[in-house]
């Protein structure tokens, strides 16, 4: 069942992408697109296959069959650095921050800016990271407070300000909301907004439709490593989206 939205040409394209791990098949065939700018919601039961598929699309795994282009253009991507160097940022619960550094370290990790004499670039790192920052609307004192210090929501702002400094084309968010407070996850879904506002496009992927719903263009539903439902939220409603995914089916 398929319900495209207007986004001519894709920013990318995944087509029959199939994964197993030993016995597990992961991904048994699966068929996903993303246009430029748009917010697409990736929900499913546990174990469905959302993390293996945007894994295959941020360079953890490589799919062991299927084809996938951005821009139009058919990509091998080997490795998470490969995927980062084609604009694709991927932002996972927690674990991409360290809590005992900075703000602006965070943002900067491996790839800090440097002064003629080979130094960290201090100045640059916090200057451009305000900037970030300011700019998704998040207020801050000082780059230099420990990301330990932050709340959940303002820990996913550092984490999405990165991504924008380093102006990356495709966003993946897996689970952004679980486990924060009710004003955190507004919030990430301001910052989910800011992203597209800006043209760059959103794979965002939760549990909670709620969450999603009300920023997303489109959703895919997906069960035992298929696509069971591609559905612009303009055409569908939370509770018919839960029911999908509780049988695990749509349409008979
Ligand atoms: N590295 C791995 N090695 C072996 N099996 C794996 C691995 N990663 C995922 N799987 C299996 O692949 C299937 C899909 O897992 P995946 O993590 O993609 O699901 P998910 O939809 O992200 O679930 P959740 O909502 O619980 O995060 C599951 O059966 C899982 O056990
Ligand atoms: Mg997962």
């Amino acid at each position: 069942m398929s319900d495209q939205s207007n986004y001519a040409q894709p920013l990318l394209q995944m087509t029959n992408i199939h994964k197993s791990f030993g016995r597990v098949q992961a991904l048994r065939g699966i068929d996903f697109d993303i246009g430029y700018g748009e917010v697409v919601g990736l929900c499913g039961d546990n174990g469905a296959g959302k993390s293996t598929l945007i894994k295959v699309i941020s360079g953890y795994h490589q799919a062991d069959e299927g084809q996938i282009l951005l821009e139009g253009q058919p990509v091998n991507i080997k490795s998470p650095h490969e995927s980062r160097a084609l604009g694709i940022e991927t932002v996972y619960q927690d674990q991409a921050l360290a809590p005992q550094l900075s703000i602006a370290r965070n943002i900067f990790m491996g790839r800090e800016p440097t002064t003629v004499l080979g130094l960290m670039d201090r100045k640059t790192m916090a200057r451009q990271s305000m900037e970030a920052l300011t700019g998704l609307g998040l207020k801050i004192r000082s780059t230099d407070t420990l990301v330990g210090t932050l709340s959940g929501g303002q820990r996913q702002g550092v984490a999405i300000a990165r991504v924008i400094h380093f102006k990356a084309k495709l966003v993946i968010l897996d689970e952004p909301t679980i486990a924060l407070a009710v004003k955190e996850v507004r919030e990430v879904l301001e910052f989910v907004r800011h992203l597209r506002s800006e043209g760059v496009s959103v794979i965002f992927i939760t549990h909670t439709l709620h969450h999603v719903f009300d920023v997303a263009d489109r959703i895919v539903v997906i069960a035992h490593g298929t696509k069971i439902a591609d559905i612009a939220t303009r055409n569908t409603n939370v509770d018919e989206l839960s029911d999908i995914i509780v049988r695990g089916t749509y349409g008979d």
